[in-house]
């Protein structure tokens, strides 16, 4: 069977193709403002523009003719709501013309899913960390329909974003997680606000406190205990999990799970509870189309007619079910 995937939830326009469980196609074209952070009007206005292209280049990748697909996935949330729009719009247009049915996909299950998938793991504890998102989830699998349940989760902003507004007040440039890493290498670790209560955890006081010690230190070492600070706090939260679960497997997934150093924590933590620890690749940690694709075949039986169809800005992983 093949699905074809949009994902346009943020800064990303994503169009994946899957086969079963072979990955045919993975293209996307992603909105960079200049100076700041999202601007969700036109971050959508960038995928209206940019759809029609991406979804020709996945088609000519995978070597498909678009009357050989037989099912199209969209991300219907969480996420800025423009840009949901323009993925349905895309997605609706699509079905209609193919005479193929939409299905839902939740963008947090997505990364869980397709994580569990390439890291070859049957029942992990995940941490998903990105931008708008930080929970620690598990799987709950009940006959053939599969849930998940957050046992902990930010209570504020996710590590991601707290991440870009911090490096926001580095430089007016475009910025990302990757930028902090490379400047936290070698820095010396500088107190700052630590907030674990059970297996949630907050981090705007860190984000206060973190882009007022750039004023007077060197940011080498605001980088590097930022890192260190909000990395710990999330290994902690996830080693309760794992502590009350005993799962064999972790998998941490979503943009900062790019993150070399957050890997290492979660990785040495695992290690001593005798689990396995891995990270999804660079690809699918980031927003894109074949997570949408995969994970709508996973949830084919909720396919409908595409004049059914809706986005939820808000739509909780913990309310999903595939
Ligand atoms: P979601 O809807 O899942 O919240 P998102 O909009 O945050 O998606 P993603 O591509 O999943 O998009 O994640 C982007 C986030 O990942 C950004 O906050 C970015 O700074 C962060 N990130 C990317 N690379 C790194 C890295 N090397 N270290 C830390 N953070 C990173
Ligand atoms: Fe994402």
């Amino acid at each position: 069977m093949l699905c074809i995937g949009i994902e346009s939830t943020a800064h990303t326009l994503g169009v994946g193709i899957f086969d079963g469980k072979r990955m045919l196609a993975n293209e996307k074209d992603m909105y960079r403002p200049k100076k700041g952070g999202i601007h969700p009007r036109m971050a959508a206005d960038h995928h209206a523009e940019v759809f029609g292209e991406v979804l020709r280049r996945a088609i000519a990748k995978a070597r498909v003719e678009p009357k050989e697909i037989d099912l199209v996935a969209y991300a219907r949330g969480p996420g800025l709501g423009p840009c949901l729009k323009v993925g349905l719009a895309g997605a609706m247009a699509l079905a209609s013309r193919l005479g193929v049915k939409l299905v839902p996909v939740n963008h947090c299950s997505a990364h869980v899913e397709i994580g569990a998938l390439y890291c070859k793991m049957k029942d992990p504890l995940v941490l998903y960390v990105s931008g708008g998102n930080t929970q620690i989830v598990t799987r709950e699998q009940k006959n053939r329909t599969r849930g998940y349940h957050a046992m902990g989760e930010t209570l504020d902003i996710g590590v991601g974003n707290l991440i870009d507004v911090f490096a926001r007040s580095l430089d007016g440039e475009f910025a990302h997680g990757s930028v902090v890493e490379k400047l936290a290498l070698g820095g010396k670790y500088l107190p700052m606000p630590y907030t674990v209560k059970g297996m949630n955890m907050t981090f705007s006081g860190l984000l206060t406190d973190a882009t007022k010690q750039l004023g007077g230190h060197d940011r080498k070492d605001v980088c590097f205990s930022l890192q260190e600070t909000a990395f710990s706090m999330l290994t902690e939260a996830t080693e309760r999990a794992l502590t009350l679960t005993r799962k064999k497997e972790v998998l941490a997934c979503g943009g900062v799970a790019q993150n070399k150093r957050l890997c290492e924590m979660l990785k040495l933590m695992a290690r001593e509870h005798g689990a396995r620890f891995a990270t999804s690749p660079a690809e699918f940690n980031a927003d894109n189309g074949a997570m949408i694709a995969y994970t709508g075949l996973l949830a084919r039986r909720h396919a409908m007619d595409w004049r059914r169809t809706d986005v939820n800005a808000k739509w909780r992983l913990d309310e999903a079910v595939i």
